[in-house]
C-alpha cells in the first residue's frame, strides 16, 4: 500500500549564510534536482511524497503532514554531529525514517572516531594522527607521504592534490591552513598510493547479531540481507596530474558532470568478495541500516591490499551523477528502483 512519505533534505539554496563563509561552505548539501528526483521516484513507487526542509521547522511541519515515514537525506548545518540532528528530532517526534540513526550518523561524520571503531574490530584503515593544533608532536611511527583532510566534512571538502604531503614542513603549513579554514581537528593519514573503489550496499543485516564481528561465522552469513552494488572505480588516468590521483573536491563539484569512472570496476572476483565482506563488516560495526557506501583505496605498494577510508551512511543520490546511483545503474537498477529499494529496506526493518 502507498505511504505518505516526507522527503527530508537540506537544500543548498536554503542554507544559512554567515560572515566568513569559506567558498566551499555547504558543498555537501543537496540540490532541487536530487529532491525532485527522489520525490518523483517515490511517487512512481505508488507513494505520496512531500519535501520538507530538514531544520527546526520540522517540529511544526511534520505534525501537520503526519507522514507514515520520512525519507531522510539531511546533512545538517551546525556542529560536530550535524548529520544526526534531524534523526534526533524525528525520534523525539516519534516519526520513523529511512537510513541510519542518530548514533551512526554522529559517529561516521567523525572520521577519526570511525577509524578507532574500525581498528578495534581489526578492520584495515590507514594509520593516522589527529591534530587540534598545527604544532603537536608528530607520531614517529607515522611515515610520509601523509594525506591531510578535515575530520568531519564530505564531498571532498579540503581535498586536493595538495592534500598529499611529503615532509614535516609542508605538513605543518597544511595543518595551519586547514585548521583555520575548517575550524575542526585535522586528520593526517598514511597516504595509500593506488586505485580507488567505492562499494554501495542496500538492505539490512539479517544474519548474526549486529555490533559484533562474527569471526567464526562463514563469510556469507556475515553479509546476509545486504544487496551489494558493483564496485565503482575512479578512473584517475582520465584526470590531470594536478589532482594527485585522489578523488578531489574539484572532481566532485566543478567536474562532476564529466565524472570518469569504471563500473563494475575491473577487479578479480576474489577481491570483489573481499571488498564486499569489508563493506558488510563496516556496515555492521558502525551500526548502519538500509543503505551505505564504503570508500576504499587499494595499496599499490602491497599487492592491492584494501584500506577503508570512510563510510557514508547518507551517500549522495544525485540522479545520474552520484557514485551510488552509477553503481545501481551498472547493476541494471534504475534510479526510481534504487530509491524505492532504500524505502523498502526501511519498511521491512520497521515492520510495515
Ligand atoms: N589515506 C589516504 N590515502 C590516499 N588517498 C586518500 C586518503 N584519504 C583520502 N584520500 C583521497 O581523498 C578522497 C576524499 O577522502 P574521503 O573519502 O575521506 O573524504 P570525503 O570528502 O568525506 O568523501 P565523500 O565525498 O565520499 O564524502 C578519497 O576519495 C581519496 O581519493
Ligand atoms: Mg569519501
Amino acid at each position: 500500500m502507498g505511504l505518505n512519505v516526507a522527503v527530508l533534505a537540506n537544500l543548498k539554496r536554503n542554507a544559512p549564510k554567515y560572515e566568513g563563509m569559506p567558498a566551499d561552505a555547504w558543498a555537501d548539501l543537496d540540490s532541487d534536482t536530487t529532491v525532485n528526483a527522489i520525490t518523483a521516484a517515490l511517487e512512481a513507487g505508488g507513494h505520496r511524497a512531500t519535501f520538507l526542509e530538514g531544520n527546526l521547522s520540522l517540529v511544526e511541519t511534520l505534525p501537520k503532514l503526519k507522514p507514515d515515514l520520512c525519507f531522510n537525506i539531511c546533512e545538517g548545518h551546525w556542529g560536530d554531529s550535524r548529520e544526526s540532528h534531524v534523526p534526533a528530532i524525528l525520534e523525539m517526534l516519534r516519526v520513523p525514517y529511512t537510513a541510519s540513526g542518530v548514533m551512526t550518523l554522529a559517529l561516521t561524520l567523525d572520521k577519526p572516531m570511525t577509524k578507532r571503531v574500525l581498528a578495534f574490530h581489526g578492520l584495515p584503515t590507514p594509520a593516522f594522527q589527529v591534530f587540534e593544533r598545527a604544532d603537536e608532536l608528530l607520531d614517529p611511527d607515522l611515515k610520509f607521504p601523509l594525506f591531510v583532510k578535515p575530520s568531519r566534512e564530505g564531498t571532498g571538502m579540503g581535498v586536493s592534490g595538495d592534500s598529499i604531503v611529503r615532509d614535516e614542513a609542508v605538513l605543518r603549513a597544511r595543518l595551519t591552513e586547514q585548521i583555520a579554514r575548517y575550524q575542526q581537528p585535522i586528520l593526517a593519514e598514511r597516504f595509500i598510493r593506488g586505485r580507488e573503489v567505492t562499494v554501495g550496499v542496500v538492505g539490512n543485516l539479517t544474519g548474526p547479531v549486529a555490533w559484533r564481528m562474527p569471526a567464526d561465522e562463514q563469510a556469507e552469513r556475515v553479509f546476509q540481507g545486504l544487496r551489494f552494488l558493483p564496485p565503482l572505480e575512479v578512473d584517475f588516468a582520465q584526470y590531470p596530474e594536478s589532482e594527485g590521483g585522489v578523488y578531489t573536491n574539484r572532481m566532485k563539484t566543478e567536474w562532476a558532470d564529466d565524472f570518469r569512472y569504471l563500473c563494475p570496476a575491473p577487479l578479480e572476483p576474489g577481491l570483489v568478495q573481499q571488498l564486499n565482506w569489508l563493506t558488510a563488516a563496516v556496515f555492521r560495526v558502525t551500526g548502519c541500516v538500509d543503505v551505505a557506501r564504503v570508500d576504499f583505496r587499494l595499496d599499490a605498494d602491497d599487492g592491492d591490499r584494501p584500506y577503508i577510508l570512510e563510510v557514508n551512511p547518507l551517500p549522495g543520490l544525485y540522479p545520474g551523477l552520484s557514485d551510488l546511483v552509477l553503481e545501481a545503474e551498472a547493476a541494471g537498477i534504475p534510479y526510481d528502483s534504487l530509491i524505492n529499494a532504500i524505502l523498502d529496506a526501511a519498511r521491512t526493518r520497521l515492520g510495515f
